[in-house]
């Protein structure tokens, strides 16, 4: 590509251009005046320049020009290349072998003090950054990461597209149909008291193409759900989302392993295959939870039998109970800390749903700390060291409670000692969690909700008991766990409409309200629906991993506030009585 404003970019220089005249354009970074010489660094999205104005070459005009511009106005040079003087070269930066001799300088635009300064390693606070994001994304590690996210979904886009799969854009303006977080709405002007919904995710689209015959689908699609943010969670966001039909679980994930690998590989990121499987149950006992990180071991370990003639009756009514357990967590190295920094974790414990933390410190002088070893026997220390393999300098921590509950407070303790240990985390994780149950009980609601969503295929012979005892039945599931985050997530679906509205059913949906939300999908079913199964990438996750960030907000152009706002434009903004008049809307 030529361009008539410029010959090269900020970052394109080196030695063998030594000598060439060049035109470049960029913001006016650092400038610097030494004694009669004006050294400007120019940087554009590429990178930086040294540019330099000598008076005896680049005349008076250039050179008082340059005596003038200041810290991002964008200006336009023209100049020769030459080697930066004798022990001035920056080895550092690729163009820093030379400068640009200029001749000439427009001054293309002015521009205001920037409030805060374009450097990478700035502590201006976010909202700022977010007020100002034009500015922000000028910084260098920003622009990194919006490259990196532009490489790596063309990337993927690419791999989907050799595999014969077809993006299909699939409509904004859709139904209010419920996948776990709530809707945001958008008022019909012309069908006065109806709302269409903007989606959640593309599913019931993409299942509707699988009827339709697309066979292959795939689609970088805008997502959007009206759910309390965090650092991974945006209410909008964007999915890679696939789908394939006349294909069985195996088949999709064997597609999406070689896919996902390609997509990585475009980006410098070894994603060796084939990937693990942990089976769910598998993952929630050993790590406790459904996304673990295993670049550290630190598992949980059931010690439950240890304890059923114990005189600490907490351990032994659990053991003696059906459905409790005791489960321990071993800390190596914090069995060293002071007994008050101990003695915090139980406030920690409690925020993953602990009524209380037991603990046994060992410590490095062979001693023992703790509030409950003192009604242990012998052969129960004995037993326990043996299961848990304790050194000197270890922590061992107990949860009572049941199965989940004693995993999740434990897979919530992993994660916090492994932060507060430092724990080397290396490289990328990569691993399906396969096999959720289809169904969980969701106390809030007093109904049973769906683990992935309401459109899962269970498993065949777990079909029987759907309404006898639906926790036990199994799913044709998987998530693509990455650095101990759910990247992403899929399964197979039903294509049938009886099983379908069973499902519906159990999931507390009377017959006519299934029919009312879900009846076009029911009906699709019924006209040859096949086999079909996917899964959605959360892009921005898997790019804010890539680039070693902690929030998606980095690998996000314009992202929100965690209470929904963009600070540039003020939106939510208020709109006026005409136009919520036009949607026969009136404010409460
Ligand atoms: P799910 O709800 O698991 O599945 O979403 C898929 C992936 O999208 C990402 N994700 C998010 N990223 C940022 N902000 C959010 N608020 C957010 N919510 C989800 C996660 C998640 O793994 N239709 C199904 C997919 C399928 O079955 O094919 C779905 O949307 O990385």
């Amino acid at each position: 590509m030529s361009f008539s404003l410029h010959t090269h970019t900020c970052g394109e220089l080196r030695r063998e251009n030594i000598g060439e005249e060049v035109t470049l354009t960029g913001w006016v970074w650092h400038r610097r005046d030494h004694g009669g010489l004006i050294f400007v660094d120019l940087r554009d999205r590429d990178g930086m320049t040294q540019v330099s104005f000598d008076p005896e070459y680049s005349g008076g005009t250039a050179f008082h020009t340059a005596e003038t511009i200041r810290s991002e106005w964008p200006i336009k040079i023209h100049g020769f290349v030459r080697e930066r003087p004798e022990g001035m070269a920056n080895l550092k930066r690729v163009t820093g072998e030379i400068e640009v001799l200029a001749s000439e300088i427009e001054v293309l635009n002015t521009s205001k003090t920037p409030p805060f300064q374009i450097e990478d390693h700035d502590d201006t606070s976010e909202d700022v950054r977010l007020r100002y994001r034009y500015l922000d994304l000028r910084r260098p590690a920003m622009m990194a990461n919006m490259k990196m996210r532009s490489d790596f979904t063309f990337a993927i886009r690419q791999a989907l597209h050799d595999r014969a799969f077809m993006e299909v854009e699939t409509p904004a303006l859709f139904k209010s149909t419920p996948e776990g977080a709530r809707d945001f709405l958008v008022p019909s002007r012309t069908q006065p008291g109806h709302f269409y919904a903007l989606p959640q995710s593309p599913q019931l689209l993409k299942q509707l193409l699988m009827v339709g015959g697309v066979e292959r689908y795939y689609q970088v699609a805008k997502c959007f759900r009206d759910e309390d943010l965090r650092a991974d969670r945006q209410p909008e966001f964007t999915q890679v989302d696939i789908e394939m039909s006349f294909v069985d679980q195996d088949d999709v994930m064997g597609a999406l392993e070689a896919v996902l690998h390609d997509a990585f590989a475009q980006v410098g990121v070894d994603m060796p295959l084939p990937l693990r499987r942990i089976g769910y149950w598998d993952a929630m006992d050993t790590y406790g939870t459904d996304k673990p990180d295993t670049r550290y071991g630190m598992e949980l370990h059931d010690v439950t039998p240890i304890f059923s003639e114990s005189k600490f009756k907490l351990f032994a009514s659990a053991a003696n109970t059906e459905g409790m357990f005791v489960k321990a967590l071993n800390a190596k190295g914090a069995g060293a800390w002071p007994r008050a920094q101990i003695d915090k974790l139980a406030n920690v414990a409690a925020t993953f749903g602990a009524r209380g933390l037991a603990w046994i410190a060992f410590r490095e002088d062979g001693s023992i700390n703790s509030p409950i070893v003192k009604f242990f026997s012998d052969e129960e220390m004995a037993a326990l060291r043996e299961e848990i393999d304790v050194q000197p300098g270890d922590l061992v921590m107990f949860a009572v409670e049941s199965r989940l509950k004693a995993d999740e407070i434990l897979g919530g303790m992993r994660m916090h000692m492994a932060q507060a240990l430092d724990l080397p985390r290396e490289g990328h994780d990569f691993l399906w969690v396969v096999g959720f149950p289809l169904v969980h009980w969701d106390e809030d609601r007093k109904a049973y909700a769906a683990e992935h969503q309401p459109f899962t295929q269970p498993v065949e012979e777990d079909i029987e008991r759907l309404e006898s005892d639906p926790l036990s039945v199994g799913s044709y599931t998987y998530d693509f766990v990455m650095d101990g985050y759910e990247a992403g997530g899929g399964g197979m679906r039903i294509h049938n409409a009886e099983l379908q509205m069973r499902i519906l059913k159990l999931l507390g949906f009377t017959e006519e309200r299934a029919e009312e939300q879900f009846g076009f999908l029911m009906e699709a079913l019924k006209f040859g629906a096949p086999p079909m199964g996917g899964f959605a990438l959360g892009l921005d996750r898997v790019c804010m991993l890539l680039a070693g960030a902690d929030s998606i907000r980095e690998v996000m152009a314009f992202p929100k506030t965690s209470s929904g706002s963009d600070l540039m434009s003020a939106a939510p903004s208020e709109v006026s009585s005409a136009q919520l008049k036009d949607v026969s809307l009136r404010l409460l």
